[in-house]
């Protein structure tokens, strides 16, 4: 974080020292973690997704050498290659997967070696169909695809611990492996009998007796009692809200059981020092199962970046690769990024040229140690020979070669300046996946979406501070660091996080709540205490009623829609910080945002889905009253990123306009790509700008 004394909001020099202790708990940790591989930290990688096995292995030397002038330092492997492992049952051929790692070493490229788990090979899916996904609506998946596997068949848990056990036999301590991703792209769960009694088992684990699995789903409605546990549903269909939200833990704990089972069978024979994480895919967002519970296990998180249609849209992109360093509280690999364009969107365009080199670097500024293109080469047939790609069919560079072969020039450059540096933020966003069902489970107005109203807190903090975390609402992740935190839609407000939200309160911290925060405890159940439920008490206050919006209403300042809540105070110290105006009749002049004062800390609710000038005014109000500001400001389309650690203080600057643009830096930075020092920075379209501040 940055700080120039002078102005009321302005960060102090003992706020800029606490926002940099933030830093301090998630680094320890990570140093004492035995088991967890440094390496992903100790530079900036860039490499792309390489598939030796479509190829002849003549070809890998000069695949290598392309790599290498490109100024790559890692490759992923293997993640699809199965067949090619075990082309027969119990037939293994480690042996060309080994020759091209060793190959790789020759030209100073790493490899990440990737688990072939998404692909079963045709042997499998014929001999033991049992090992075959059912989808929701008991049909049981073919092959010719990916991704048709049932997380849950203990067939297919043995056959995958044997084939990871194999690999990490053969690769486990080459020096030249750096690590491992588990599977691809963690998808879709099964509902085949294998599942259907894991589920079974997990209920009478979690709940002992179907009495309190009764009660806590409220199962007296539409007679829905059970009497005995198979009589429990296990579909995709939509049914008890309770029922629901307990599917989606389970299905996490599947996931989390699946990837267990190969990390163990990596952990007992491979070298501590090669790490494991997985390539998240789903754009980041997606929500079939909990991302904090899978990452758990990880020595760090992954995902896989891509714009698909259009153009890379900062504020979401960004915000994205904030969820991701969320995930662990750690930087992140974005494991997978786009070339270009992609093959899958209703538009698959290409970016415009330098976006590509400015996606780079907004990962980078956001906390991404290593990008990995997708894909070094497309194979000549198979689903995705249209995909952009960074050489051609004739093993030439395509025209995006040449900007990532600048990235490659550009890191190299950075890399010991950034490598053990981190965003650092003030604030906190808070992210919950059960808040996230609970809400989805029950939309109640077509257009509520969840990670539109975080984004609308997202933007002016964005462009207040530079860095924003979004982190877990729930679990021991501590929160005390922050000056200001946000839930935008924290639905489902258990005792233990709302005790944790208190004490964050108590203690100093300035929290906001958004709409239909605290409505359901952990169960998807009605809190019997009105919204915010729990910490209700803490607020002084309540809401009254809900109310989804069909038009929009009048709030000071600006207008509300999609949905209002009508908020009573209830302590003499509480109070109004926003009002309805002319609304929908039963809001008109009542309470939409009331705030309340604890000892040096704050509790605020806003009610309603506001505008983006009332939104600013709420965020500036909090942020001066939290005392945090940055001193740079920005002109339109210029996004600023900030990493700090190691005594160092790094700023990124990208312009993702058409325009060019121009930054005045409140001192002289050294300009890290360009050399010398500058007091301001020129962008053009797509331009980049890498800074070192100098630290007091
Ligand atoms: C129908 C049903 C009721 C209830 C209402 C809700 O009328 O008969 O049980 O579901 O819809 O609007
Ligand atoms: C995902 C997958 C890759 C590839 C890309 C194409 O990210 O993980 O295997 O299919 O999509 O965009």
């Amino acid at each position: 974080m940055i700080h120039l004394p002078g102005k009321t909001a302005l960060l102090t020099a003992a706020a800029f020292a606490s926002t940099l202790a933030l830093a301090a708990p998630m680094a320890a940790r990570a140093q004492t973690d035995a088991s967890a591989g440094q390496e992903q930290f100790k530079k900036l990688w860039l490499g792309s997704a390489w598939y030796p096995e479509q190829w002849p292995e003549e070809r890998w030397a000069e695949d290598l050498r392309l790599m290498k002038a490109q100024g790559a330092n890692v490759a992923r492997i293997g993640e699809f290659a199965w067949s090619r492992m075990e082309p027969r049952e119990g037939e293994y051929d480690m042996g060309w997967l080994v020759r091209a790692v060793r190959l790789a070493a020759k030209y100073n490229i790493k490899i990440v070696i990737g688990t072939p788990t998404d692909t079963p090979p045709a042997w499998m899916t014929q001999k033991y169909p049992e090992v075959l996904r059912i989808d929701g609506d008991g049909k049981r998946l073919g092959h010719g695809g990916r991704r048709q596997f049932s997380i849950s068949s203990q067939r297919y848990r043995e056959f995958s611990r044997d084939i990871v056990s194999r690999m990490a036999e053969a690769l486990g301590h080459e020096p030249n492996v750096v690590g491992w991703q588990i599977g691809n792209e963690y998808t879709d769960e099964s509902y085949d009998p294998d599942a259907k009694a894991a589920w079974i088992a997990w209920l009478k684990q979690r709940y002992a007796t179907l009495d309190k699995l009764n009660e806590a789903w409220t199962t007296a409605y539409w007679s829905q009692t059970y009497s005995t546990w198979d009589q429990v549903p296990f579909n995709t269909e939509k049914g008890n809200p309770g029922l629901m939200l307990e599917q989606k833990r389970f299905i996490t704990s599947q996931w989390v059981d699946f990837q267990k089972n190969q990390l163990d069978a990596i952990r007992a024979k491979a070298s501590p020092t090669q790490f494991i994480t997985t390539n998240l895919g789903g754009l980041g967002w997606a929500n079939k199962f909990d991302r904090y519970a899978i990452n758990r296990d990880l020595d760090f998180s992954s995902w896989d970046n891509y714009v698909g249609t259009g153009h890379l849209q900062p504020y979401r992109n960004g915000a994205t690769h904030d969820l991701v360093r969320g995930w662990k509280r750690r930087n992140f690999w974005v494991m997978e990024i786009q070339p270009g364009f992609v093959n899958w969107a209703p538009v698959s365009n290409m970016l415009y040229p330098g976006e590509t080199r400015a996606m780079a670097w907004q990962a980078i500024g956001h906390g991404a140690d290593g990008i990995l293109y997708w894909q070094w080469r497309n194979a000549l047939n198979g689903q995705e020979t249209m995909h952009g790609s960074i050489l051609g069919p004739d093993g030439k560079p395509l025209p995006v070669y040449g900007e990532v072969s600048q990235i490659g020039r550009e890191l190299a450059k950075a890399s010991p300046v950034i490598a053990g540096t981190h965003p650092v933020s003030p604030v906190a966003i808070l992210q919950d996946y059960p808040s996230r069902w609970a809400i989805d489970f029950q939309l109640h107005h077509k257009d509520y979406d969840q990670i539109a109203v975080l984004l609308d807190y997202y933007k002016p903090l964005k462009d207040a501070l530079g860095a924003v975390d979004i982190v877990e609402a729930a679990g021991p992740g501590p929160l005390a660091g922050y000056k200001l935190v946000v839930a935008p839609s924290l639905n489902v407000i258990t005792d233990e996080t709302a005790a944790k939200l208190a004490a964050y309160v108590r203690g100093g911290g300035h929290l906001i709540l958004g709409p239909r925060s605290g409505m359901k405890d952990g169960f998807n159940r009605l809190d019997p205490k009105r919204q915010p439920g729990p910490l209700a008490d803490l607020l002084g206050g309540q809401v009254e009623q809900f109310y989804a919006l069909d038009e929009t209403v009048a709030v000071d300042g600006g207008s509300a829609k999609i949905w209002a809540e009508d908020l009573s105070t209830r302590a003499p110290d509480t109070q109004v910080l926003l009002r309805y105006g002319k609304a929908n009749g039963w809001l008109d002049g009542h309470p939409a945002a009331i705030t309340r004062q604890v000892g040096k800390g704050s509790i605020t609710y806003v009610g309603a889905l506001v505008d983006e000038a009332v939104m600013k005014g709420l965020i500036d109000k909090a942020l001066a009253g939290a005392n945090v500001a940055r001193d740079i400001t920005l002109p339109a389309d210029v996004e600023l990123m900030t990493r700090a650690g190691k005594g160092r203080s790094i700023v990124i600057l990208i312009n993702h306009g058409r325009e060019r643009r121009s930054v005045t830096l409140p001192q002289a930075m050294t300009d890290i790509l360009a050399g010398g020092s500058r007091t301001e920075v020129t962008l053009e379209a797509e331009g980049v700008a890498v800074l070192q501040r100098a630290v007091k």
